[in-house]
């Protein structure tokens, strides 16, 4: 019950990399260690889409885990396979985004994903990750 998974999607591995003035300065693994001191945290990034569905499935059913903070990356906007596979299992999922999704381009605006999370945080820079923990901790 106490585990969250925090999932990563496609070319959110180049965190501190790329476009750092929409994505920031930093790296995934620059934050964990805070995230880590809140719960007990699993990361897994990939950029297929099959591999975050098997990630999914692998822990969706199961009870060492509270919940998953999901980073869906371009996913977002196109995976009708992502949706189904968080509507599937059984835990909570909570969408995140680092940038205000909302304030960019049109297609960034639709997200396939959000209606089979619990909830979305987005725009707040890497800090979303901290508050798609807090909200997992306090649902
Ligand atoms: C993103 C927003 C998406 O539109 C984009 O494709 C990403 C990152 C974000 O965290 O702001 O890869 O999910």
């Amino acid at each position: 019950m106490s585990k969250i998974l925090i999932i990563n999607g496609p070319n959110l591995n180049l965190l501190g990399l790329r476009e750092p003035g929409i994505y920031g300065a930093n790296s995934m693994e620059a934050i964990l260690p805070t995230l880590r001191q809140m719960a007990d945290i699993e990361y897994f990034q990939s950029n297929h889409e099959g591999a975050l569905i098997d990630e999914l499935h692998r822990v969706g059913f199961s009870s060492d885990y509270r919940g998953i903070v999901l980073n869906a990356g371009a996913y977002t906007h196109t995976s009708l396979a992502l949706a189904d596979a968080i509507a599937a299992i059984k835990l909570p999922v909570v969408e995140v985004h680092i940038s205000n999704v909302h304030a960019r381009e049109e297609i960034r605006h639709r997200s396939l994903i959000a209606a089979s999370c619990v909830g979305v945080i987005c725009g707040f820079g890497l800090d979303s990750y901290r508050l798609g923990v807090e909200a997992l901790l306090r649902l």
